[in-house]
């Protein structure tokens, strides 16, 4: 059932690659981290991954949407862990400082060297033995105050960003929230309800729980109780900034973060259900099933692309639009393999891809 989520990264790249708008036009399932400035979005992505690959430090790091397709290895893979990016088409990234580096680099080469941030996604794919299957998107964290050079409305320029993901049907909006905070008054919290009033779509995430005041805890938000959302809520542990510079390692971390659920005295009853492995797992069902539902939808919508392309290229009978003719005909080819690949998951006719 995995494959799913393949079949969706794949649309995505070739989208990406011949630029059309397919993305928004066809607005594919994938999973939105949304929370402010420190709140752990970062870290939270790392502890999925089990690697250290983003860029981090204080103020604003992420300047550019990244789109993370984390695809599994499989057991018997002699393949090392590795990461690939859509702009550096012929490289594999095998070292995952490096991976940082690149997008350090190309977030300077499209978003400039002060503060400010820019649409254009990056897209990286990390190839692993120890991800589930996953298409992520991280976004810059929420702010109210700019600093140094940044323009003076960057605080809506990122409202509208994050909104422009979340606001479409068919994304998973992960809050992230500090539980050094008012958790129900985060401001992630706050934007999802916007656009998912319901509560059907976002899942809400509360880190930093070993940062709460001494006698608190955040049981209330975790059961449920204090804030309702149908996907629920998962508490997390992540390493602090001391665990980073004192370079402590992912596997270390996980086991910690673990430790600290099964010992406390509030959250060992609902340990199983914390945690970063946790959270992995339900993404990854929430993913699957989420395109399941979509699948029909999607069917129709690339139908109609279809018929529209064909429509354009019987329009070019003029050898000037020859460039264009073939960038469609191009387009039409995709569309029509993508879609015998969906009739054939949607009918289960397809053995790579009924579970
Ligand atoms: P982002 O700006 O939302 O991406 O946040 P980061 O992931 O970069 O985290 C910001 C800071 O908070 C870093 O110094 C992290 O080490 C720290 N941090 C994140 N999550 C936790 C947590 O659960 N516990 C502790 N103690 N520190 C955390
Ligand atoms: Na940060
Ligand atoms: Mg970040």
């Amino acid at each position: 059932m995995d494959n799913v989520i393949d079949l969706v990264n794949k649309i995505q790249d070739v989208f990406s690659t011949i630029g059309v708008g397919g993305n928004d036009s066809l607005d594919l399932p994938q999973i939105i981290t949304v929370g402010s400035q420190s709140a752990g979005k970062s870290s939270v992505l790392e502890n999925i991954v089990q690697r250290d690959f983003l860029p981090r430090g204080s103020g604003i790091v992420t300047r550019r949407p990244l789109v993370l397709q984390l695809v599994t290895l499989p057991p018997a893979s002699t393949e090392e862990d590795y990461g690939e990016f859509l702009h550096v088409p012929t490289k594999r990234f095998y070292d995952f400082g490096e991976i940082r580096q690149e997008i350090e680099h190309d977030t300077t080469r499209i978003a400039g060297t002060n503060k400010g941030i820019s649409r254009q996604p990056i897209h990286l794919k990390i190839y692993s033995k120890r991800v589930l299957n996953l298409t992520m998107v991280d976004l810059p964290g929420l702010t109210k105050i700019p600093i140094g050079d940044q323009p003076a409305d960057i605080e809506k320029q990122i409202r509208s960003l994050v909104l422009d993901y979340i606001s479409k049907p068919n994304s998973i909006i992960l809050a992230v929230s500090p539980a050094n905070t008012d958790i129900a008054n985060s401001d992630s919290l706050k934007l999802a309800r916007k656009v998912d009033p319901a509560g059907k779509r976002t899942i809400g995430v509360v880190t930093k729980l070993d940062l709460m005041d001494a006698g608190t805890n955040a049981l209330d938000v975790l059961t449920g109780r204090a804030f309702p959302l149908k996907l629920g809520f998962v508490g997390l542990v992540n390493r602090s900034q001391q665990d980073i510079l004192t370079n402590k390692s992912m596997d270390d971390a996980i086991k910690t973060e673990q430790e600290f659920f099964v010992r406390h005295a509030a959250y060992k009853g609902i340990a199983a259900r914390c945690g970063s492995t946790y959270l992995a797992k339900q993404l990854n069902s929430i993913l699957v099933a989420h395109i399941r539902d979509k699948l029909p939808d999607m069917r129709s919508k690339l139908s109609a692309m279809i018929g529209q392309t064909q429509h354009e290229l019987a329009q070019y009978g003029d050898p000037a639009f020859i460039g264009s003719a073939h960038k469609g005909s191009l387009v039409l080819k995709m569309l029509t393999m993508f879609a015998t690949q969906f009739t054939a998951s949607i009918d289960g006719t397809s053995p790579e891809i009924s579970t």
